[in-house]
């Protein structure tokens, strides 16, 4: 398949182009941003126009940002993810040659085509650029028996390369939409249920676009809920959603969008997965989620310096997830601020996935008054959220943002986000 306007380097790869609007602070008054309303509507509109013709249905998922549980999912561990209010959204309809085109509007407002290309003849490698999202989605759902061709129309305000999950998203909505043309619906009788499709896209991720991630972000996207956190334990698949209401206890999550992007985040991921996977080797357990916090000191006195901080990481932040899971069953969310920022410090001492406009944020944040502040997600750029009293959003921004200003770096968008709906289909 090939594209039209493809960057083709590592960053299109990664960021899809859907995000006409990323947060900024646009109200004179206030320096948070706010999602967009209507985006499944945006994408049935954007059907029409380009189509001529109204879509058979649009279905759309959230991105995510974890709580906490960074590095975890692929050591079988716990992860606590949320899904944002910000959405992608795939209008489709059926085509009866088995292809698949897909059309997406950029940031220039501009749409950008990929295909049609027979999904009979997608193979991974055969298709760059942010459409292999998709048609890795396409050649995974072939080889579970969804073969049907499709005309999609994407939309979206999930801010792209803020490590906010912009591109599981998109996949996640695709492969609803795939589904949905083929009369298959979430949740209804005899459908997959919504981890086997996190596995397929996780599939797709790994085996198609050839990113070795873990299991957090499709699951947060298909299977997180207004109000809640999900709790996972990526290796038994069990799932609770634990309540998360912040504003009731006079707390609001801010997310910081440091617009960083570090080119050595593909590589970076990798090496810190095949650390992990070597340091559970030698230490001969299945994997570090088998490694408990009070057996930490003997199983790193068995370990080469160099894995050490790396299995510290993994221990103390599964235990930490735990911790987090037991303060909120109680209503604690203000208890859980000392556990986000003892991650934040993990991930920025032992597993080195921080940088310096993540560690900016978090600082700027905590001397600002936040009860507790990390980086969330894969590192080496994104985004960090912050905990803080709601009455302090507005000021606590302004410290981040002045402290990006003082030292010379690229303004943050910050926006306040509640646990919202995961996949689904709008109509
Ligand atoms: C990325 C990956 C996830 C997970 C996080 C780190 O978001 O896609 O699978 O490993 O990094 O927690």
């Amino acid at each position: 398949m090939t594209t039209t306007n493809e960057r083709g380097n590592a960053d299109a790869r990664r960021n899809p182009p859907t995000t006409p609007t990323t947060p900024t602070a646009s109200a004179a008054s206030s320096v948070l941003g706010t999602a967009t309303h209507g985006v499944p509507a945006r994408a049935a509109d954007k059907f029409r126009e380009l189509r001529g013709r109204p879509p058979t249905g649009v279905w759309s998922a959230p991105g995510r940002v974890n709580l906490i549980g960074e590095h975890t999912d692929y050591n079988d561990g716990f992860v606590l993810p949320f899904a944002l209010p910000y959405r992608i959204a795939v209008a489709a309809s059926p085509r009866t040659d088995g292809m698949l085109a897909v059309t997406t509007v950029g940031d220039d407002g501009r749409p950008q085509h990929a295909g049609p290309t027979l999904i009979a003849g997608l193979s991974p490698g055969s298709v760059e650029g942010w459409s292999a999202y998709p048609s890795g989605v396409a050649w995974v759902l072939r080889s579970e028996g969804f073969d049907g061709g499709a005309d999609l129309v994407v939309a979206g305000d999930v801010p792209a390369g803020a490590g906010l999950s912009s591109s599981h998203a998109l996949q996640c909505a695709t492969a609803l939409a795939l589904l949905g043309l083929a009369g298959v619906e979430l949740d209804e009788p005899d459908a997959p249920s919504r981890a086997t499709v996190a596995r397929w896209v996780q599939r797709s991720e790994n085996d198609y676009v050839g990113v070795p991630t873990g299991l957090l972000d499709q699951t947060a996207s298909l299977s997180c809920v207004r109000d809640h956190v999900l709790f996972l334990d990526v290796r038994s698949g069990e799932m609770e959603q634990v309540p998360f209401d912040a504003s009731s206890a006079g707390l609001a999550v801010l997310v910081v969008d440091t617009r960083a992007k570090h080119s050595h985040s593909d590589s970076g991921y990798r090496e810190r997965r095949a650390g992990c996977e070597r340091a559970a080797s030698l230490l001969g357990v299945p994997a570090l989620r088998d490694v408990t916090e009070s057996g930490l000191d003997d199983a790193l006195g068995g370990l080469p310096e160099d894995l050490r901080p790396l299995v510290r990481h993994v221990v103390t932040e599964n235990a930490r997830v735990e911790r987090t899971v037991e303060h909120l069953r109680t209503g604690g969310i203000a208890d859980i601020g000392g556990l986000l920022t003892a991650s934040h410090a993990s991930m920025r001492d032992d597993y080195r996935i921080s940088c310096l406009e993540l560690d900016v944020a978090v600082d700027a944040a905590l001397d600002a008054g936040a009860l507790g502040a990390r980086m969330t997600g894969g590192g080496f750029g994104g985004s960090a959220i912050a905990l803080v009293a709601a009455d302090a959003v507005e000021s606590v921004g302004r410290r981040v943002l002045a402290a990006f200003a003082e030292r010379g770096l690229t303004a943050p968008g910050l926006f306040t986000a509640a646990p919202s709906p995961g996949a689904g289909r709008d109509s």
